[in-house]
Protein backbone atom coordinates (compact mmCIF):
# COMPACT_ATOMS: atom_id res chain seq x y z
CA UNK A 1 0.00 0.00 0.00
CA UNK A 2 1.53 3.45 -1.19
CA UNK A 3 1.76 5.86 2.10
CA UNK A 4 -0.16 8.40 2.11
CA UNK A 5 0.33 12.01 0.09
CA UNK A 6 1.20 14.98 2.96
CA UNK A 7 -1.28 17.80 2.14
CA UNK A 8 0.74 19.98 3.62
CA UNK A 9 4.64 20.16 4.80
CA UNK A 10 5.76 21.69 8.26
CA UNK A 11 8.82 23.90 8.14
CA UNK A 12 10.65 24.89 11.38
CA UNK A 13 10.57 29.40 11.27
CA UNK A 14 12.76 31.57 12.80
CA UNK A 15 10.18 33.69 14.82
CA UNK A 16 12.39 35.64 17.35
CA UNK A 17 15.70 36.02 18.10
CA UNK A 18 17.49 36.91 21.52
CA UNK A 19 21.68 37.37 21.93
CA UNK A 20 23.81 39.18 25.12
CA UNK A 21 27.28 39.64 24.95
CA UNK A 22 29.23 40.61 28.13
CA UNK A 23 30.02 44.29 29.22
CA UNK A 24 33.74 43.60 29.97
CA UNK A 25 35.81 44.65 26.92
CA UNK A 26 39.43 42.90 25.90
CA UNK A 27 41.03 44.83 23.37
CA UNK A 28 43.91 44.96 21.51
CA UNK A 29 45.95 47.54 23.33
CA UNK A 30 44.74 44.96 26.84
CA UNK A 31 45.98 41.79 24.70
CA UNK A 32 49.68 44.08 24.00
CA UNK A 33 50.84 44.09 27.84
CA UNK A 34 49.80 40.60 28.09
CA UNK A 35 51.87 38.49 25.04
CA UNK A 36 54.20 39.82 22.50
CA UNK A 37 51.60 41.08 20.02
CA UNK A 38 50.38 44.46 18.30
CA UNK A 39 47.16 45.84 17.90
CA UNK A 40 47.90 46.81 13.76
CA UNK A 41 48.86 42.67 13.58
CA UNK A 42 45.60 41.99 14.94
CA UNK A 43 43.44 43.92 13.30
CA UNK A 44 44.84 43.24 9.73
CA UNK A 45 45.56 39.43 10.66
CA UNK A 46 42.06 39.20 11.82
CA UNK A 47 39.74 41.87 11.52
CA UNK A 48 39.10 42.10 16.01
CA UNK A 49 39.44 45.22 17.55
CA UNK A 50 38.37 43.62 20.78
CA UNK A 51 36.29 41.01 22.53
CA UNK A 52 34.28 40.79 25.44
CA UNK A 53 35.07 38.33 28.62
CA UNK A 54 32.57 37.28 31.29
CA UNK A 55 33.60 38.36 34.24
CA UNK A 56 32.85 37.55 37.88
CA UNK A 57 33.19 34.26 40.30
CA UNK A 58 30.60 31.44 39.49
CA UNK A 59 29.30 32.60 36.18
CA UNK A 60 29.16 30.33 33.14
CA UNK A 61 28.30 29.94 29.56
CA UNK A 62 24.36 29.46 30.59
CA UNK A 63 24.61 33.07 32.31
CA UNK A 64 25.14 34.46 28.68
CA UNK A 65 22.05 32.62 27.35
CA UNK A 66 19.86 33.36 30.01
CA UNK A 67 19.64 37.37 29.45
CA UNK A 68 19.70 35.77 25.57
CA UNK A 69 16.61 33.56 26.21
CA UNK A 70 14.79 35.88 28.22
CA UNK A 71 14.94 39.02 25.68
CA UNK A 72 13.60 36.51 22.97
CA UNK A 73 10.78 35.60 24.98
CA UNK A 74 10.43 38.97 25.33
CA UNK A 75 10.34 39.90 21.83
CA UNK A 76 8.14 37.10 20.91
CA UNK A 77 5.45 37.47 23.99
CA UNK A 78 6.08 34.38 25.23
CA UNK A 79 6.58 32.76 28.71
CA UNK A 80 9.67 30.64 28.95
CA UNK A 81 7.16 27.80 30.39
CA UNK A 82 6.16 27.37 26.81
CA UNK A 83 9.17 26.42 25.63
CA UNK A 84 9.24 22.62 24.79
CA UNK A 85 12.80 22.01 23.87
CA UNK A 86 16.62 23.54 24.59
CA UNK A 87 19.47 22.68 22.86
CA UNK A 88 22.43 24.71 23.76
CA UNK A 89 25.14 24.15 21.22
CA UNK A 90 28.57 24.77 23.66
CA UNK A 91 32.12 23.35 23.95
CA UNK A 92 32.52 25.23 27.61
CA UNK A 93 29.26 23.95 29.29
CA UNK A 94 28.76 24.71 32.75
CA UNK A 95 29.77 21.61 34.25
CA UNK A 96 31.14 18.37 32.92
CA UNK A 97 27.18 17.38 33.68
CA UNK A 98 24.59 17.90 34.13
CA UNK A 99 24.09 19.61 30.95
CA UNK A 100 24.19 23.81 30.24
CA UNK A 101 20.80 23.26 28.89
CA UNK A 102 19.15 21.02 32.44
CA UNK A 103 20.62 24.31 34.02
CA UNK A 104 19.59 27.08 31.88
CA UNK A 105 15.93 25.61 32.14
CA UNK A 106 15.84 25.92 35.54
CA UNK A 107 17.58 29.27 35.65
CA UNK A 108 14.86 30.86 32.88
CA UNK A 109 11.95 28.92 34.33
CA UNK A 110 11.35 26.85 31.15
CA UNK A 111 9.76 24.75 33.50
CA UNK A 112 8.06 22.39 30.90
CA UNK A 113 10.93 21.91 28.48
CA UNK A 114 13.89 19.00 28.22
CA UNK A 115 17.12 19.74 26.47
CA UNK A 116 20.41 18.88 25.80
CA UNK A 117 23.84 20.12 24.76
CA UNK A 118 25.63 19.86 21.35
CA UNK A 119 29.28 19.80 20.69
CA UNK A 120 29.90 20.82 17.18
CA UNK A 121 32.26 23.26 18.06
CA UNK A 122 31.86 26.54 16.05
CA UNK A 123 29.70 24.48 13.72
CA UNK A 124 27.51 23.43 16.60
CA UNK A 125 24.65 26.49 16.63
CA UNK A 126 24.31 24.87 12.75
CA UNK A 127 24.50 21.37 13.76
CA UNK A 128 21.81 22.44 16.50
CA UNK A 129 19.68 24.18 13.30
CA UNK A 130 19.00 21.20 11.60
CA UNK A 131 18.10 19.43 15.07
CA UNK A 132 16.02 21.24 16.55
CA UNK A 133 14.44 22.02 13.05
CA UNK A 134 13.57 18.03 12.64
CA UNK A 135 12.00 18.11 15.96
CA UNK A 136 9.60 20.75 14.84
CA UNK A 137 8.96 19.54 11.50
CA UNK A 138 8.59 16.07 13.13
CA UNK A 139 5.07 17.30 14.14
CA UNK A 140 5.54 16.76 18.11
CA UNK A 141 7.54 19.90 19.65
CA UNK A 142 6.57 23.35 18.84
CA UNK A 143 8.67 25.55 20.24
CA UNK A 144 12.61 25.01 19.95
CA UNK A 145 15.22 26.84 21.23
CA UNK A 146 18.53 26.31 19.75
CA UNK A 147 21.05 28.41 21.14
CA UNK A 148 24.67 28.63 20.58
CA UNK A 149 27.31 29.85 23.27
CA UNK A 150 30.85 30.36 24.59
CA UNK A 151 32.59 31.43 27.30
CA UNK A 152 36.06 30.82 25.52
CA UNK A 153 37.87 32.66 27.85
CA UNK A 154 37.73 29.80 30.32
CA UNK A 155 39.39 27.55 27.85
CA UNK A 156 42.13 30.16 26.34
CA UNK A 157 45.82 30.58 27.74
CA UNK A 158 46.19 34.03 28.01
CA UNK A 159 49.59 33.47 27.53
CA UNK A 160 49.76 31.82 24.23
CA UNK A 161 49.65 34.49 21.63
CA UNK A 162 48.67 32.53 18.97
CA UNK A 163 44.74 31.66 20.35
CA UNK A 164 44.42 34.69 23.25
CA UNK A 165 44.00 37.26 20.54
CA UNK A 166 40.79 35.22 18.62
CA UNK A 167 38.35 34.08 20.84
CA UNK A 168 35.74 35.87 22.84
CA UNK A 169 32.91 35.38 25.29
CA UNK A 170 29.11 35.68 23.75
CA UNK A 171 26.25 33.88 23.02
CA UNK A 172 22.24 34.32 21.32
CA UNK A 173 19.55 31.88 20.45
CA UNK A 174 16.69 31.53 17.87
CA UNK A 175 13.24 30.09 18.51
CA UNK A 176 11.89 27.60 15.66
CA UNK A 177 7.94 27.35 15.52
CA UNK A 178 6.19 25.09 12.70
CA UNK A 179 4.89 26.95 9.95
CA UNK A 180 3.12 25.86 6.77
CA UNK A 181 3.83 28.66 4.28
CA UNK A 182 7.75 27.37 3.88
CA UNK A 183 9.67 29.63 5.98
CA UNK A 184 12.42 28.54 8.37
CA UNK A 185 15.49 25.95 7.84
CA UNK A 186 15.09 24.75 4.70
CA UNK A 187 18.21 22.75 3.71
CA UNK A 188 21.47 21.66 5.00
CA UNK A 189 25.09 20.47 4.01
CA UNK A 190 26.78 19.64 7.25
CA UNK A 191 30.04 17.94 7.24
CA UNK A 192 32.61 16.06 10.01
CA UNK A 193 35.86 15.04 10.23
CA UNK A 194 37.58 13.94 13.09
CA UNK A 195 41.03 13.33 11.66
CA UNK A 196 41.65 17.56 11.47
CA UNK A 197 41.59 17.25 15.04
CA UNK A 198 44.99 17.49 15.59
CA UNK A 199 45.06 21.02 14.61
CA UNK A 200 42.33 22.34 16.66
CA UNK A 201 41.67 20.75 19.73
CA UNK A 202 41.68 21.04 23.86
CA UNK A 203 44.35 17.71 25.18
CA UNK A 204 43.46 17.39 28.45
CA UNK A 205 40.19 17.00 30.46
CA UNK A 206 38.08 14.54 29.16
CA UNK A 207 38.00 10.23 29.32
CA UNK A 208 40.97 9.57 27.61
CA UNK A 209 43.51 12.07 29.07
CA UNK A 210 41.92 13.13 32.13
CA UNK A 211 42.33 16.16 34.45
CA UNK A 212 45.83 15.37 36.35
CA UNK A 213 48.37 17.52 38.27
CA UNK A 214 50.22 17.21 34.87
CA UNK A 215 47.97 18.19 32.78
CA UNK A 216 47.50 21.14 34.95
CA UNK A 217 51.27 22.05 35.24
CA UNK A 218 51.63 21.20 30.96
CA UNK A 219 48.73 23.80 30.52
CA UNK A 220 46.76 21.07 28.54
CA UNK A 221 43.53 22.51 29.60
CA UNK A 222 43.52 25.28 27.26
CA UNK A 223 42.45 25.41 23.54
CA UNK A 224 45.92 24.38 21.12
CA UNK A 225 45.74 25.64 17.28
CA UNK A 226 47.46 25.31 14.36
CA UNK A 227 46.34 28.40 13.05
CA UNK A 228 47.31 28.07 9.44
CA UNK A 229 46.06 24.98 8.63
CA UNK A 230 43.18 25.49 10.10
CA UNK A 231 42.74 28.56 8.43
CA UNK A 232 43.23 27.03 4.49
CA UNK A 233 41.01 24.32 5.69
CA UNK A 234 38.50 26.81 6.44
CA UNK A 235 38.02 28.61 3.74
CA UNK A 236 37.89 25.89 1.47
CA UNK A 237 35.35 24.11 3.57
CA UNK A 238 33.39 27.13 3.99
CA UNK A 239 33.08 27.74 0.26
CA UNK A 240 32.34 24.36 -0.92
CA UNK A 241 29.50 23.88 1.76
CA UNK A 242 27.73 27.13 0.38
CA UNK A 243 28.58 26.63 -3.36
CA UNK A 244 27.45 22.84 -2.45
CA UNK A 245 24.14 24.15 -0.84
CA UNK A 246 23.31 26.71 -3.83
CA UNK A 247 23.59 23.47 -6.37
CA UNK A 248 21.55 21.59 -4.46
CA UNK A 249 18.39 23.95 -3.35
CA UNK A 250 18.90 25.23 -7.58
CA UNK A 251 19.32 28.75 -5.83
CA UNK A 252 21.88 31.12 -7.46
CA UNK A 253 23.65 33.57 -5.17
CA UNK A 254 21.85 36.57 -6.67
CA UNK A 255 19.02 34.97 -4.99
CA UNK A 256 20.58 34.89 -1.51
CA UNK A 257 20.24 38.55 0.63
CA UNK A 258 22.70 37.49 3.54
CA UNK A 259 25.65 35.06 3.76
CA UNK A 260 25.85 34.53 7.69
CA UNK A 261 29.62 33.44 7.79
CA UNK A 262 30.75 32.32 11.26
CA UNK A 263 32.90 35.22 12.59
CA UNK A 264 36.90 33.78 13.06
CA UNK A 265 38.75 35.77 10.63
CA UNK A 266 38.15 38.37 8.36
CA UNK A 267 40.58 36.97 5.86
CA UNK A 268 38.35 33.69 5.57
CA UNK A 269 35.40 35.01 5.85
CA UNK A 270 36.33 37.36 2.81
CA UNK A 271 37.52 34.56 1.36
CA UNK A 272 34.33 32.56 1.18
CA UNK A 273 32.32 35.21 0.49
CA UNK A 274 34.34 35.47 -2.55
CA UNK A 275 33.83 32.19 -3.59
CA UNK A 276 30.40 32.00 -2.95
CA UNK A 277 30.08 35.09 -5.70
CA UNK A 278 28.11 36.81 -2.15
CA UNK A 279 29.19 40.63 -2.45
CA UNK A 280 30.50 42.14 0.93
CA UNK A 281 27.20 44.40 1.65
CA UNK A 282 25.33 40.90 1.70
CA UNK A 283 27.77 39.18 4.39
CA UNK A 284 27.04 39.91 8.44
CA UNK A 285 29.98 40.77 10.06
CA UNK A 286 30.70 41.57 14.23
CA UNK A 287 34.09 40.05 14.17
CA UNK A 288 35.32 42.97 15.18
CA UNK A 289 33.38 43.99 18.49
CA UNK A 290 33.05 39.85 19.66
CA UNK A 291 36.00 37.77 18.11
CA UNK A 292 35.06 34.53 18.16
CA UNK A 293 32.82 33.38 20.30
CA UNK A 294 33.04 29.28 19.07
CA UNK A 295 29.63 28.63 18.89
CA UNK A 296 28.10 32.21 19.71
CA UNK A 297 29.21 33.54 16.54
CA UNK A 298 26.27 32.57 14.05
CA UNK A 299 23.10 33.19 16.12
CA UNK A 300 25.20 37.05 17.70
CA UNK A 301 24.81 37.97 13.89
CA UNK A 302 21.27 37.27 13.21
CA UNK A 303 20.76 39.32 16.96
CA UNK A 304 22.85 42.03 15.58
CA UNK A 305 21.55 42.63 11.95
CA UNK A 306 17.66 41.16 13.29
CA UNK A 307 16.16 44.97 12.03
CA UNK A 308 17.74 44.76 8.55
CA UNK A 309 16.81 40.97 7.49
CA UNK A 310 13.11 41.16 5.32
CA UNK A 311 10.70 38.69 5.85
CA UNK A 312 11.15 36.00 2.73
CA UNK A 313 15.25 36.63 2.25
CA UNK A 314 17.23 33.82 2.00
CA UNK A 315 20.35 33.28 4.44
CA UNK A 316 22.92 31.27 4.41
CA UNK A 317 24.75 30.37 7.25
CA UNK A 318 27.91 29.08 7.13
CA UNK A 319 30.65 27.77 9.96
CA UNK A 320 34.10 25.90 9.97
CA UNK A 321 35.13 24.45 13.38
CA UNK A 322 37.59 22.27 15.66
CA UNK A 323 37.07 18.73 14.60
CA UNK A 324 37.07 19.32 11.86
CA UNK A 325 33.41 20.46 11.43
CA UNK A 326 31.62 22.63 8.97
CA UNK A 327 28.78 23.30 7.20
CA UNK A 328 25.81 25.46 5.54
CA UNK A 329 22.50 25.98 6.28
CA UNK A 330 19.80 27.59 4.25
CA UNK A 331 16.86 29.48 6.00
CA UNK A 332 14.01 31.48 4.31
CA UNK A 333 13.37 34.52 7.26
CA UNK A 334 10.03 34.18 8.27
CA UNK A 335 9.20 36.82 11.10
O1 LIG B 1 36.88 29.17 14.83
C1 LIG B 1 37.61 27.97 14.83
C2 LIG B 1 38.42 27.86 13.63
N1 LIG B 1 39.56 28.72 13.72
C3 LIG B 1 39.89 29.48 12.70
O2 LIG B 1 39.20 29.49 11.72
C4 LIG B 1 41.16 30.27 12.82
C5 LIG B 1 41.98 30.08 11.59
N2 LIG B 1 43.31 30.67 11.64
C6 LIG B 1 43.53 32.00 11.72
O3 LIG B 1 42.63 32.79 11.85
C7 LIG B 1 44.95 32.47 11.53
O4 LIG B 1 45.74 31.40 11.15
C8 LIG B 1 45.56 33.14 12.80
C9 LIG B 1 44.91 34.48 13.05
C10 LIG B 1 45.40 32.23 14.01
C11 LIG B 1 47.05 33.38 12.59
O5 LIG B 1 47.24 34.16 11.42
P1 LIG B 1 48.28 33.69 10.29
O6 LIG B 1 48.29 34.75 9.28
O7 LIG B 1 47.86 32.31 9.84
O8 LIG B 1 49.62 33.66 11.06
P2 LIG B 1 50.67 32.46 11.24
O9 LIG B 1 50.21 31.56 12.32
O10 LIG B 1 51.01 31.86 9.91
O11 LIG B 1 51.92 33.29 11.74
C12 LIG B 1 52.56 34.28 10.94
C13 LIG B 1 53.56 35.03 11.78
C14 LIG B 1 54.46 34.11 12.58
O12 LIG B 1 55.75 34.72 12.64
P3 LIG B 1 56.94 34.25 11.70
O13 LIG B 1 57.14 32.79 11.98
O14 LIG B 1 56.46 34.51 10.30
O15 LIG B 1 58.07 35.12 12.12
C15 LIG B 1 53.84 34.09 13.94
O16 LIG B 1 54.77 33.79 14.95
O17 LIG B 1 52.87 35.84 12.75
C16 LIG B 1 53.34 35.50 14.07
N3 LIG B 1 52.24 35.65 15.01
C17 LIG B 1 51.95 36.80 15.63
N4 LIG B 1 52.50 38.02 15.57
C18 LIG B 1 51.94 38.99 16.34
C19 LIG B 1 51.36 34.70 15.41
N5 LIG B 1 50.49 35.22 16.28
C20 LIG B 1 50.84 36.51 16.44
C21 LIG B 1 50.31 37.56 17.22
N6 LIG B 1 50.88 38.77 17.13
N7 LIG B 1 49.23 37.38 18.02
Amino acid sequence: MSKPTPTHSITAAITAVGGYVPPDKLTNADLEKMVDTQDEWIRTRTGIHERRILKGAGLGTSDLLVPAILDLCKKRKIDPSEIDCVIVATITPDYPFPSTANVLCEKIGAKNAWGFDLAGACSGFLYGLTTGASLIESGRYKKVIVAGADKMSSIIDYKDRNTCIIFGDGGGAVLLEPNDEGYGVLDSILKSDGSGRKYLHTHAGGSVHPTTEETVRNRQHYVYQEGAAVFKHAIKGMAEAVVELLDKTKLTSDQIQWLVPHQANIRIIEGTAERAGIPSERVMLNIHKYGNTTAGTLPLCLWDYESKIKKGDHLILAAFGGGFTWGATLVKWGS
